[in-house]
């Protein structure tokens, strides 16, 4: 029995006295005000018994990290339809990387790059009309947990300075990969985007993708086959031109957010989720990084 409580707690401890933590993100000015001595972990296994250690129940901005719920979304509604908007190569690029746009005719490289995730956004956005609401009503059910938002401060801030996602958008909408107004998808990515979860509520939304579809309700969300797709995504391409690096140190998929959250997945077996929002170069939580290559070294568990 692996004594997860204790290795996490060590983690944590670790992180906490690391004195390198990284760079807030400061393109998205609400961001920049978050505290980088944060630092929380939470993992939930198969047995539904939960882990937590540091500041692992305090909320913060999961951003690019809702790309992997809006892609569930969209991949349960349209299936592989889907696949003729958006491919599901990793980009080797940035997040927020133009050029490829361009010189693929405005269909993004994967869902999990910023241009990719405003294409599903506008996928969402022909298929309800308040697609704003039923995305939150989405990931509320996954967790069973009506008390998740959207952060209206967040938002609006990465409204008023997102001139990269307009960009893409714009790109996108010449080559008619977008179908609907370019404000109101963008309001909507925007939004998805400000989501605010602690790290004991992402592992409880994540979970699914640990158990074959199913939440910790026993609701089914997606197929298996389905769950294989959105992991094998998230492990070529969520952590965009560190994916190589993430999958050699960590050896689990995952997705990270600008707001300094990881989280990560050993199908079957257990959904671990780290807050720390100090950033390193390529834009991926520094000290989450970290801690989750300890603990899939420290406890031998990895999907290689
Ligand atoms: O669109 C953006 O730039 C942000 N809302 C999300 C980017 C992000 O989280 C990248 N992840 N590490």
């Amino acid at each position: 029995m692996i004594d997860f409580q204790s290795i996490l707690g060590a983690i944590a401890a670790e992180a906490k006295s690391k004195k390198d933590k990284g760079v807030v993100a400061t393109y998205i000015p609400e961001l920049a005000r978050v505290d980088k001595n944060k630092f929380g972990i939470s993992l939930l296994d198969n047995k539904g018994n939960l882990y937590n250690a540091g500041d692992a129940a305090e909320q913060f901005s999961i951003q690019s990290i809702a790309k992997v719920l809006s892609l569930s979304m969209a991949f349960r509604i349209l299936g592989d339809n889907l696949w003729n908007r958006v491919g599901v190569e990793p980009s080797g690029d940035p997040f927020n990387h133009l050029s490829l746009l361009e010189m693929e005719k405005g269909v993004p490289r994967n869902p999990l790059i910023n241009a990719g995730a405003i294409v599903v956004a506008d996928v969402l956005i022909s298929q309800f009309k308040n697609p704003k609401s039923e995305f939150l009503h989405y990931v509320r059910s996954i967790a069973n947990d009506p008390s998740i938002n959207y952060d209206q401060k967040v938002a609006l801030s990465e409204k008023k300075t997102g001139f990269r996602n307009y960009a893409a958008a714009n790109l996108i909408k010449s080559y008619n990969n977008l179908h609907n107004d370019i404000e109101e998808v963008l309001d909507f990515y925007f939004h998805m985007c400000s989501l605010t979860l602690s790290c004991r509520q992402l592992v409880n939304v994540f979970y699914m993708f640990v158990n074959r579809g199913k939440c910790l309700q026993n609701h089914t969300y997606l197929d298996i086959n389905q769950v294989k797709r959105i992991n094998a995504i998230m492990l070529t391409s969520g952590f965009y031109d560190e994916a190589g690096e993430f999958a050699f140190e960590v050896g689990l998929p995952g997705k990270s957010g600008v707001g300094g959250g990881i989280v990560a997945l050993l199908p079957n077996d257990f959904c671990v989720a780290t807050w720390s929002p100090g950033l390193n170069k390529k834009g991926n939580s520094k000290l989450g990084m970290q801690a989750l290559e300890k603990l899939t070294t420290r406890t031998g568990l990895s999907i290689f």
